[in-house]
């Protein structure tokens, strides 16, 4: 498996939105927020919706589900207040690097 994966090139995402992408054999979604990339999993830990079908408005991506809703940036559950209940509530997350006009996904964050 390599590194650091291309899921998509400068323009495929316009700022302030997001698409799904594949990586590292895992469905990831890439989120624009004010031209800086932001690679997380794309199932929503409730009940496993797609978040690309959600919300982003800056940092936070809202489920459209049941709106729950998480940090773009460390996948961190914002609401409902799950932190310090599970772990498991967090988003995994994956570091991004723009190459050219390339965008690169990197493996999972610890
Ligand atoms: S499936 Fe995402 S909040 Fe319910």
């Amino acid at each position: 498996m390599a590194e650091w994966e291309k899921v998509a090139e400068i323009g495929d995402v316009p700022e302030n939105d997001m698409r799904e992408v594949e990586a590292h054999g895992e469905r990831l979604v890439l989120a624009n927020v004010g031209g800086t990339y932001y690679a997380f999993g794309a199932w929503c830990p409730h009940v496993g919706t797609s978040l690309a079908l959600g919300y982003l408005r800056e940092h936070t991506v809202t489920c459209f589900a049941h709106l729950w809703r998480f940090d773009v940036r460390d996948g961190r559950i914002l609401y409902p207040p799950m932190e310090g209940v599970a772990r498991g509530y967090n988003l995994p997350v994956y570091p991004v690097r723009v190459e050219g006009r390339d965008i690169l996904v990197g493996p999972r964050q610890p």
